[in-house]
């Protein structure tokens, strides 16, 4: 999804917009009552005379100038747009296409079906074991290449939760909502444990090592019914290599009477079946292709940034990135989850929020500072290249294995570190990393730089509230003694700008 801000060329004015300093609530023009006529400049009838001729923007320091913002897929990056986005930017008149009429998906019947299942992704490792339990189905899984089965992440915190299943049940959920202790326990637990795994990800480290044979064991255990699906999946490289997805059920799903195990290269899918190349019809009613998409690939439909150059030569040879949210020549384009987004273990809907976060930095920016575009600086883009591709080196992403995260011998799927090292990374901007290109002054002279210091009001003063805002306890930070090393606040979470 991209979240695209477009600003007006010509600040408030723009849209047939109320003008400078008219403040809407709720559709109702307030400041007439609040402010007398043209006095905040200084007493200075509207407009400050300087020696350089400059003339002050007779609006407050906030500068909540309109902006409008085009978030393209309302998936869960562009419901997080949705939520936070009007929540955070004043006077934002956001749009959010979706292609889709609805959610939910289509349903099929699957009962007394004979059903074919190609591949061994994430998708194949979920859908299988519930295939399979359907009443009267016959599946044959064609996994033609070898892969990892991690045990359920989270797997000690389900037993003590007493789970069987993936599945909470009623009384479980009913907890979760009457108890708030208890379901942030649980989920603290759950994010805890998601990121502490990092390190099985660095090459030769004691819990990769430990993480290889550890699921050698656990699937050989779970396969035992069927040691030859064991010895037909079990790889050399190191886990994690290819994505590694929590399968509940699925190793046990494959040694079920009602699944066929298929090794061998399909060669054909034929009216009846599919045929694989040794020749061999394997009946089939349904097939399901859990075969995955094309990751890290341009946006099917065309984007075109500067002089008019798309998105899609521009990364004809390489989808390149700042950060994974954005790409120079590109101004004002940002995405989510793009190139280098996705992440090995942990969290990745925290990361979404995160570069969410940092978009929405950058369209208030924007809008506060009268910035007309921003984009990213070229060299920066190969900076974070450079260090994608020296990062991914040590880890287990590029031992011996086919996966989407990669093409060739370069990761373009994954973020280069920890879902935690991501937050960090995007907490404050770089600023100094963009080009600008500020609006023009009205008379069509290059903006000054500081306009939007705006009329030395502040929107609280022009809305006649909370005049000592600092002194509100939700602002209040009582300092900490006497080092952050020794504060609780700053070893939770370092200080920083
Ligand atoms: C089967 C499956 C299971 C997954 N399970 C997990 C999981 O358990 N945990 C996890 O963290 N992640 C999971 N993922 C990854 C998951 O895709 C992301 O976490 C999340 O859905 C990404 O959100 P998104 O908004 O970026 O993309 P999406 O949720 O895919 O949303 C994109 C939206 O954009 C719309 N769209 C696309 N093109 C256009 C267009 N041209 N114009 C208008 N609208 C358009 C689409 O219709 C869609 O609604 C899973 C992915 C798949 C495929
Ligand atoms: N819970 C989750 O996190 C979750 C769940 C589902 C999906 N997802 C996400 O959704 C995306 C897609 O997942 P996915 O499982 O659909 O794709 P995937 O992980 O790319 O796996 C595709 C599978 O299909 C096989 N395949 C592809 N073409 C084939 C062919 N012609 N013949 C035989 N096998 C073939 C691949 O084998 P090779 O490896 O040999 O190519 C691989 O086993 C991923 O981003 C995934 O992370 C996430």
């Amino acid at each position: 999804m991209s979240a695209i801000p477009t600003l007006p060329e010509d600040g408030m004015q723009a849209q047939g917009e109320t003008p400078i300093l008219s403040l809407k609530v709720n559709g109702i023009s307030h400041i007439e009552n609040i402010v007398p006529e043209a006095s905040h400049t200084n007493g200075v009838d509207g407009e400050v005379k300087t020696t350089s001729d400059f003339k002050i923007r007779d609006v407050p320091v906030e500068n909540f100038r309109p902006v409008k913002v085009i978030v393209i897929g309302a998936g869960y990056s562009g419901i997080y747009c949705g939520i936070r986005i009007p929540e955070r930017i004043r006077n934002c008149r956001l749009t959010i296409y979706e292609k889709n009429a609805g959610v939910g998906g289509t349903c099929y019947e699957f009962k007394n079906k004979r059903i074919g299942v190609i591949g061994s992704g994430s998708s194949a490792i979920q859908i299988v074991p519930n295939l399979r339990k359907i009443s009267g189905t016959q599946l044959s899984c064609f996994v033609r290449s070898k892969t990892w089965i991690s045990p359920p992440f989270g797997q000690a915190l389900w037993d003590s939760l007493g789970m069987t299943s993936f599945e909470f049940s009623e009384d479980q959920k009913r907890r979760f909502h009457e108890d708030p202790e208890y379901y942030y326990k649980f989920r603290m637990d759950i994010e805890q444990g998601g990121n502490a795994e990092h390190e099985v990800t660095i090459m030769g480290t004691a819990k990769q090592k430990g993480a290889q044979s550890a699921f050698a064991e656990g699937m050989k255990q779970r396969l035992q019914k069927k040691p030859e699906i064991f010895e037909a999946i079990k790889p050399a490289f190191a886990p994690g290599c290819r994505r590694l997805t929590p399968g509940p059920g699925y190793l046990e799903a494959l040694v079920e009477d009602n699944v066929s195990f298929v090794r061998d290269q399909i060669s054909a899918v034929e009216e009846k079946g599919v045929r694989t190349a040794d020749g061999k019809l394997h009946e089939i009613d349904v097939l399901v292709c859990a075969t995955g998409f094309h990751t890290s690939a341009p946006p099917p439909f065309s984007v075109a940034g500067l002089d008019g150059q798309t998105i899609q030569k521009h990364w004809a040879e390489r989808a390149t990135t700042y950060l994974s949210l954005t790409t120079d020549n590109f101004p004002n384009h940002f995405m989510m989850l793009g190139p280098n987004a996705a992440i090995g273990t942990g969290s990745l809907t925290m990361m979404i929020e995160n570069v969410g976060d940092y978009i929405i930095k950058c369209v208030r920016k924007l809008q506060k500072e009268n910035i007309k575009s921003m984009t990213v600086n070229p060299a920066r883009v190969r900076d974070f290249t450079r260090y994608i591709d020296a990062y991914f080196k040590g880890t287990v992403f590029l031992d011996d294995c086919k996966s989407w995260y990669r093409k060739g011998d370069r990761i373009t799927g994954l973020w280069p570190g920890s879902t935690l090292h991501c937050i960090e990374a995007l907490r404050s901007p770089r600023w100094e990393d963009y080009e600008y290109e500020y609006l023009e002054e009205e008379d069509g002279r290059p903006g000054n730089q500081l306009a939007w210091l705006g009329n030395g009001w502040t929107q609280n003063q022009v809305e006649n509230r909370d005049l000592a805002w600092y002194l509100t306890p939700m602002f209040l930070e009582k300092p900490a003694y006497p080092l952050p090393e020794e504060s609780e606040r700053y070893k939770v979470r370092p200080f920083s700008h």
